[in-house]
């Protein structure tokens, strides 16, 4: 059994956030256990929506894992982000059969029309902008998602419809 971890250490609200409790619950079941951290890192993020430094913290010393273990191991899977992400996520396929098509213009496009690198979120919160490996999907190429949908045979020109439709969805 571990001890109390001392709530947020930040001055923020104090520790009433119970996600801080239920976080101790999940590290506290998989203490141990081989390959703890993914899994423990996957539940963590589900619990606050992205991967603070005080999360990570808490999960390398519940683990008894060392901080840069576990900071690796978020930025090597791009699943795992250290930010807060937008209501929408977009993902543009980098894989070789898009790459060929116009990948990297498209990629373009967006960065210019929100105004963010990759792995950032637009200042409005809608879009937060990735880049993936090969979806399958190459004979759409090039490709990208937003969320669950998938839009493929891409042209710049396509992409501010694309935006517009999470946009008006969201105005509602
Ligand atoms: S390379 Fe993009 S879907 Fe396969």
């Amino acid at each position: 059994m571990t001890g109390e971890h001392a709530h947020c250490s930040c001055g923020c609200s104090g520790g009433s956030d119970l996600r801080y409790q239920q976080l101790e619950k999940i590290i506290a079941e998989y203490k141990g256990k081989p390959g703890a951290l993914i899994p423990v890192l996957h539940k963590a993020q589900g619990l606050f929506g992205y991967l603070a430094e005080d999360v990570q913290e808490l999960v390398a010393e519940g683990l008894a894992i060392p901080l840069s273990e576990v900071y690796g191991v978020i930025t090597f899977y791009s699943l795992f982000s250290t930010k807060p992400r937008g209501e929408h996520t977009i993902g543009v396929c980098m894989g070789t059969a898009c790459y060929v098509k116009g990948a990297a213009d498209i990629l373009k496009t967006i960065k210019t029309q929100l105004g963010i690198e990759i792995d950032d979120t637009s200042a409005d919160g809608l879009f937060t902008l990735t880049v993936t490996r090969c979806l399958g999907a190459c004979g759409l190429a090039p490709v990208l998602t937003i969320d669950e949908d998938v839009y493929g045979r891409l042209t710049p020109d396509k992409i501010p419809d694309i935006l517009n439709k999470y946009r008006q969805s969201n105005a509602k």
